[in-house]
């Protein structure tokens, strides 16, 4: 009888412990790997995004272009560009951090539903948009009139027509991940651009490194990965604690652009080096901040530079990257 009630209770602590404890990380449930092949000679799909109909995805690469995938077929075509000195002869196919000041560098990508602009973060043209059918930007007035450093990521809330998007701060601009890792740089910011007052408001200052935004599906906090302080930062857009900032989630790991789902748990994108090699990870971390999914891209990305974006679109996983040639599609 005793004995009875102890293996009871031992096999209910047992399950208990199984509920609640472990395993905290469930398996990554995309596991078919497929390519998205970029033009020839060019690489760097940094961040993707889709328009309101469901096109794309459209990214930008490291030759300056935003180009749009128009199925296995065509491919992907040329859709806009961010800077008004760039030509096609002197720019196509050259992946060169030194050609990036003339030819462009389009990072972040949103689409605002409402009017089908592209709204684009380049690190060296600032915040700039285009129309639903491409060509060249324009660019968004800047703060008091000064240029941004380095702007990287952005994410619009489409109901009230604001962009959020993050300066990373000037030490990106040396390009070299190490220098700016041991820097503690904490000149990073967060912005907001009202597409319909035009007007740019600072939000937060003293970030560490920012290079991912994302809204919450309530609209009341942004996320920003902190790639520095290899944490996620949230800063409170409601509520009691309107206009200040705690530590969301702590990260293991270089954090890149985060995306939100459609169920509001979020996507981000890891880089983690150790002995010299880096692992790429996409978590998927819930509202709470836990990580509720780990799926691991290290097989299909080795380069030392790590993936830079995991986003989930319609059940599948597109994984952006620095350095290789391909969008990677993930799926069931
Ligand atoms: C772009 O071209 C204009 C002239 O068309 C020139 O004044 C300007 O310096 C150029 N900018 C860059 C970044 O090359
Ligand atoms: C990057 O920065 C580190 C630390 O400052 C330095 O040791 C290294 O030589 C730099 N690498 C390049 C390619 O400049
Ligand atoms: C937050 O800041 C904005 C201006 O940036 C201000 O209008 C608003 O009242 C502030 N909210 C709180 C709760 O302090
Ligand atoms: C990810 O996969 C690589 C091999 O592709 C492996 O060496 C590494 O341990 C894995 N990391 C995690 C966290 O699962």
């Amino acid at each position: 009888m005793e004995t009875v009630s102890i293996r009871k209770t031992v096999l209910f602590v047992q399950i208990w412990v199984m509920l609640n404890v472990s395993p905290s990380v469930a398996l990554c449930r995309f596991p078919a790997f497929s390519k998205l092949q970029l033009p020839l000679q060019t690489i760097g799909p940094e961040a993707s995004a889709f328009d309101r109909k469901g096109g794309g995805p459209y990214t930008g690469i490291a030759d300056g272009r935003i180009v749009k995938y128009q199925g296995p077929r065509v491919g992907f075509t040329d859709f806009a560009v961010t800077s008004p000195n760039r030509t096609k002869a002197k720019c196509d196919g050259k992946n060169g951090p030194e050609l990036q000041q003339i030819c462009g560098r389009p990072f972040g990508l949103g689409f605002y539903y409402k009017t089908g602009d592209l709204y684009i973060t380049d690190a060296f043209y600032g915040l700039v948009v285009v129309g639903p059918s491409g060509g060249l930007v324009t660019r968004v007035p800047s703060f008091q009139g000064r240029n941004f450093a380095f702007l990287d990521a952005l994410d619009i809330d489409q109901r009230t027509g604001v962009v959020y998007f993050v300066d990373s701060g000037a030490i990106f601009l040396t390009g070299n991940t190490t220098r700016i890792v041991e820097s503690g740089d904490i000149s990073g910011r967060l912005f907001k651009y009202d597409i319909a007052t035009k007007q740019v408001t600072l939000l937060l200052s003293g970030l560490s490194g920012p290079i991912g935004v994302a809204l919450s599906k309530d609209n009341s906090y942004v996320l920003i990965t902190e790639s520095i302080a290899q944490r996620i930062r949230r800063f409170w857009l409601k509520g009691a604690k309107a206009n200040s900032s705690d530590v969301f989630a702590n990260v293991d790991g270089i954090p890149d652009n985060i995306k939100r789902t459609v169920l509001g748990d979020f996507w981000v994108a890891i880089s983690n080096t150790k002995q010299r090699t880096t692992f790429s990870l996409g978590q998927r971390i819930n509202r709470f901040g836990k990580v509720v999914e780990t799926c691991n891209f290290t097989a299909q990305y080795k380069s030392p530079n790590g993936i830079t974006e995991v986003q989930e679109y319609k059940g599948k996983l597109y994984v952006g990257s620095l350095d290789q040639n391909f969008i990677g599609v993930f799926g069931v």
